[in-house]
Parts: structure tokens; C-alpha cells; sequence
């Protein structure tokens, strides 16, 4: 991204405070979102419905707002939000090709494992083992970790030497797998709404410069564009381990660099509450 040239800092702060306003001022509000999971009488279908309210507000004040003129910073924010409210709508269903399906299920000649021996069948991952799901995370993402486990700026003992094996073909065809297939179902009922996990992930602390981890995850942490990959659907071990990543800089800072930014304002009660909220939004978590 072009916007790398920006101070991080700035981008952040503002960011934030524009997220603070869009999380009040639209008509559809997170607020509302967030009323209606609590209803028990609020059910799937309405969830939905409110969801895609949303979706439709913060897309029109993001419209409102590329059309000011602004300084660097604001633009640069404008184009992010451009992706980060543009749904998956536009990326469309990827070409399910037979390479990648070959190395998600039989691995590669260099000796790279069946990605599915560890990620699971349907790319669902397996919690218990702390492998991650893949399925319908978007394409650069994957690609981008892929990149970042081979240059060891990802630092995983497991993922960083098959990664390294990987020819830039292999990355393209596998990762384009794994885009294409569908996410794993969620839970019928969403975790509490009350306590500290609940809090972080809804309301964020705006007092700290932390925004609702919703925000930029979407509803239900169901990922949002190519830029925001979801968190439903990974296990509360797996995202424990990535935010502690960026803590100890294990992991790159990723897009403006700001997971790593919202990693660093969390302490592990922030962390351990907040994963566990977010990992039992995961298939057969409310069986
Ligand atoms: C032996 C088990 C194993 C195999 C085989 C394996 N992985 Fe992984 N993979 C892992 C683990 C463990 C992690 C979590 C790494 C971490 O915590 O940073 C991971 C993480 C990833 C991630 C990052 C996911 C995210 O949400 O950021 C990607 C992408 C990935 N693997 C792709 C692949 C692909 C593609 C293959 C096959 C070519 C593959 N993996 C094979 C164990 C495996
Ligand atoms: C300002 C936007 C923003 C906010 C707010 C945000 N995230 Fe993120 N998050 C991102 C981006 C961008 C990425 C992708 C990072 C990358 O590409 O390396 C990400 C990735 C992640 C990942 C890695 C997922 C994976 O598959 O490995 C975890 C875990 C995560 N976020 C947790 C959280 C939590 C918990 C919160 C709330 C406390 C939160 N995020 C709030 C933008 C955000």
C-alpha cells in the first residue's frame, strides 16, 4: 500500500476517532447490531438483516466522506475504508483450481505435507491441535502470511520451512483454494454479550485508542474485504498466540500496521477474555 509513507501513529489516531464517529453516527448503528444480538427473540434472519444495515450505512458515510477534501492521512484512511466496507461481494467466487486442490490434499514434490492433514478436510482448521481455518479467508491474506511465514518475519517453526518450499505458483494455486471454499458454519446462539471479552469485541476501550475489534472484523468477527480476515471460525489458542505475536514482534505489523497497534494496548486479561469471546464463535462451540 501506498499509504505506507504515512505516519503510522496519525493514521491510527485517526482512524480511530473517524471509527468512533461511524460507530455512532450511522443510522444502523453497531449500537443497534449489538441490542439486537442480546434479544433472544432477535433471531438469525433479523441478525441478518440488521447486519447488512449496516453494512449499507457505513458504506454510504464512508461515501460521504471520500467526497471532502482532507489531508494525506484522511484520504489514505478514506481508501481503507473503501476495502474495509467493501464486502466480499466484489471478490467473487475464485476458480476452484485443480493445482491447488492437488497441494491442499497431496502436498508438493518438494515435500511440502497435505495442507488439509493439518488445516482440516474443509480448511476448518482444528482448534484442539492450534491449526488455523483457512477456508474463505481471502486469497491476498493467505498470501501474504505464506510470504511473511517464508521470509521468517512470521516466525512458526511448523508453517515457516513448508512455506520456503512453496514455488510462487504452488502460493498462488493453494491459496486460491482455500479462498474459494465456504467458511465454516457459526454457532446458532453468539456468545454473551456481557463481560469483559463481550466488551472489547463490541465496544472496544475508545479511552486507549482501541475500536470494537467488530469494527474492522465485522459482525460476528465474520472477516470483512480482503484486508480485515475474519476471526470467527478460529480457536480462542490460535488467536491468543497471533495477538501475543504481535506483542513480542513475531509477527509483521500487517496492513498500516494496525493489529499491531491494537495488540499492543491489550494486556493478557484484554487478551485472554477477548479470544475466548471470539473462539466460541466457532461450529459446534454451542453444542
Ligand atoms: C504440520 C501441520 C501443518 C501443515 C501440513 C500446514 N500447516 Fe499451515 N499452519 C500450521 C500452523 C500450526 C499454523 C499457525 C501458525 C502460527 O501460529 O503462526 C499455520 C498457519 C497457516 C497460515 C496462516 C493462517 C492465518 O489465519 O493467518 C496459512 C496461510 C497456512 N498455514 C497455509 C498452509 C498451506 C497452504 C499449507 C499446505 C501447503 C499448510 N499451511 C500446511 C500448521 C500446518
Ligand atoms: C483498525 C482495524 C482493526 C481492529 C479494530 C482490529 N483488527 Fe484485528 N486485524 C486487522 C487487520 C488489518 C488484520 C490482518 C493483519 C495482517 O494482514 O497481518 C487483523 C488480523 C487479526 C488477527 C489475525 C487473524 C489470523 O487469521 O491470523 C487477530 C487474531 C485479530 N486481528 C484480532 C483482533 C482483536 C481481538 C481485535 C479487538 C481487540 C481486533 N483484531 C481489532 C485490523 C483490525
Amino acid at each position: 500500500m501506498s499509504d505506507e509513507t504515512l505516519p503510522r501513529s496519525t493514521v491510527f489516531r485517526q482512524m480511530v476517532a473517524r471509527m468512533r464517529r461511524l460507530a455512532s453516527d450511522t443510522p444502523v448503528g453497531l449500537e443497534r447490531w449489538r441490542m439486537c444480538s442480546t434479544t433472544l427473540e432477535c433471531g438469525a434472519g433479523k441478525r441478518r438483516r440488521i447486519t447488512a444495515a449496516w453494512m449499507r450505512s457505513s458504506r454510504s458515510a464512508t461515501r460521504a466522506m471520500s467526497g471532502r477534501r482532507g489531508r494525506r492521512a484522511v484520504v489514505a484512511l478514506c481508501r481503507l475504508f473503501a476495502v474495509l466496507m467493501a464486502p466480499a461481494l466484489i471478490a467473487g467466487p475464485a476458480k476452484a483450481d485443480e493445482a491447488g486442490a492437488t497441494i491442499a490434499t497431496k502436498g508438493t514434490p518438494a515435500g511440502v505435507p497435505a495442507c488439509v492433514s493439518c488445516h482440516g478436510a474443509q480448511g476448518q482448521g482444528n482448534a484442539i491441535a492450534g491449526f488455523p481455518r483457512l477456508a474463505g479467508l481471502p486469497a491476498p491474506y493467505l498470501r501474504a502470511q505464506l510470504a511473511a511465514f517464508a521470509s521468517g518475519q512470521r516466525a512458526n517453526p511448523v508453517m515457516m520451512p513448508f512455506a520456503k518450499l512453496l514455488t510462487p505458483a504452488d502460493i498462488q494455486a493453494v491459496t486460491a483454494y482455500f479462498a474459494q471454499l465456504p467458511a465454516p458454519a457459526l454457532p446458532k446462539t453468539i456468545p454473551a454479550q456481557t463481560g469483559p471479552g463481550a466488551a472489547l469485541a463490541l465496544g472496544g476501550r475508545w479511552s486507549e485508542g482501541v475500536p470494537a475489534c467488530v469494527s474492522c472484523h465485522g459482525p460476528e468477527g465474520r472477516g470483512v474485504g480482503i484486508t480485515f480476515p475474519p476471526l470467527a471460525g478460529q480457536s480462542a489458542g490460535y488467536l491468543k498466540a497471533q495477538l501475543e505475536a504481535w506483542q513480542h514482534g513475531t509477527r509483521p505489523p500487517g496492513p498500516l500496521g494496525l493489529m499491531k497497534a491494537v495488540a499492543g494496548r491489550l494486556s493478557a486479561a484484554d487478551i485472554a477474555a477477548v479470544t475466548q469471546w471470539f473462539g466460541a464463535l466457532t461450529e459446534g462451540a454451542d453444542k
